[in-house]
C-alpha cells in the first residue's frame, strides 16, 4: 500500500457533481492523475472506471474525502438507495485497511466514525438497513465478509432493542471479530478447498490471536467478546473455551449468527452458496441449539422482510 495515497471505490462517486479531491487511476503500478479536484466525473466515465475497481486519492486530501462522504449522506435529495451504496462502498476501503495495514489503532480510531454513520443511517432511513441488507454481496473477502456480518449484526441489535452507544459497540465488534486471522498463514486463508488437521489447528486460533491484538489497545470487553467468543457455541462445544451459553457476551452470540449466516450464503471457490431462505432455514433447524434461540428468531424476522 503506497502511503502517500488511499484507494477509493468507484462506486462512491457520483456522476456529474463537482468532487473535491483529486483521482487518480493506477496504472502499470504507477499513479496517473486522472480528474482535478473541483471537476466532475460524467456516468460514461464513472462506468468505464468501474472496470479498474479502484481508484486514488491523494493521503493529504483524505478530509475532504471524508466530508464529501459525509455530505452525500446528509443531502436530502440523495435517495436513500444510493446512501446505502455510498455508505458501503466507502466503509470497504476501511475495511480493507483494518486487515491490510499493521496499524491496528489506527484503524479502531477510524471505524469509530464509519459505524457512527451506519447506526445514524438505520436511525434516519427507515428502509436503510433492507438497502445495507440487499448490497451484500456473498464474496469470498475478508473485509466484505466483516462488513457484512457487521450490517446484519446492526440489524438484529437493533430489533434486540440495543440503544445507539450499544449498535456502535457491536458493529465495531463485528468488523473486528477477525481480526486475529492477520496472523494465521496468509496459504491457509486463502487456500481452495477444505484445510487439513494442522492447518485448521492453526486456523482454530485467530480468536486467541485477535484477543491479543486487541489488548494491546483501549477497547472495550463488548469489542474483545466480539473477537474471542464468536466461535463459542450454545452448547458449550464451541472454541476456543467451550463456553456454556449464558457464560457467552450477548454480541458475540450476535456475531456468531451473522458470521454463519454471511458464511453459508457466500460464494467461494469450492462450494456453493446456499440461498438466504435455505440458510435460515438449516440455521433453525438443523443448527438451532447452537445459537441463542432468541436471536435467532430475530435474525429470521430480519431477513424474511427482504
Ligand atoms: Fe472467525
Ligand atoms: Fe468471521
Amino acid at each position: 500500500m503506497n502511503p502517500e495515497y488511499f484507494n477509493v471505490r468507484v462506486g462512491c462517486l457520483r456522476a456529474d457533481i463537482s468532487l473535491p479531491f483529486d483521482l487518480f487511476v493506477k496504472i502499470q503500478n504507477r499513479h496517473v492523475h486522472y480528474l482535478r479536484a473541483g471537476s466532475a466525473l460524467s456516468a460514461a466515465k464513472i462506468a468505464k472506471l468501474s472496470s479498474t475497481d479502484r481508484v486514488f486519492v491523494p493521503s493529504s486530501q483524505r478530509q475532504a474525502f471524508k466530508d464529501f462522504i459525509h455530505g452525500q449522506l446528509e443531502d436530502q435529495s440523495v435517495e436513500a438507495v444510493t446512501k446505502a451504496e455510498i455508505l458501503r462502498e466507502s466503509s470497504l476501503s476501511l475495511v480493507e485497511e483494518i486487515y491490510e495495514n499493521p496499524d491496528v489503532g489506527k484503524a479502531l480510531e477510524d471505524s469509530k466514525k464509519l459505524i457512527h454513520e451506519f447506526v445514524k443511517f438505520m436511525e434516519q432511513e427507515p428502509e436503510g438497513m433492507d438497502h445495507l441488507i440487499s448490497l451484500s454481496t456473498h464474496d469470498f473477502y475478508t473485509y466484505n465478509h466483516s462488513l457484512d456480518v457487521g450490517v446484519y449484526a446492526l440489524g438484529i441489535g437493533r430489533l434486540a432493542g440495543y440503544s445507539t452507544e450499544e449498535l456502535e459497540e457491536l458493529g465495531r465488534g463485528a468488523l473486528f471479530h477477525d481480526i486475529g486471522k492477520k496472523w494465521v498463514d496468509v496459504d491457509i486463508i486463502c487456500k481452495k478447498g477444505a484445510l487439513d488437521d494442522v492447518e485448521w489447528a492453526q486456523m482454530k486460533k485467530h480468536p486467541e490471536f485477535g484477543l491479543q491484538i486487541l489488548s494491546e489497545y483501549d477497547v472495550s470487553e463488548a469489542i474483545k467478546a466480539c473477537c474471542f467468543e464468536h466461535h463459542e457455541s450454545f452448547l458449550g462445544n464451541g472454541y476456543p473455551q467451550e463456553l456454556p451459553g449464558n457464560e457467552i457476551h450477548p454480541m458475540a452470540r450476535i456475531i456468531a449468527i451473522t458470521d454463519t449466516y454471511d458464511a453459508m450464503t457466500t460464494q467461494r471457490s469450492y462450494n456453493q452458496p446456499m440461498t438466504p431462505k435455505d440458510a435460515i432455514e438449516f440455521m433453525t433447524t438443523k443448527l438451532k441449539d447452537r445459537y441463542d434461540p432468541e436471536l435467532l428468531r430475530i435474525l429470521r424476522e430480519v431477513m424474511f422482510k427482504l
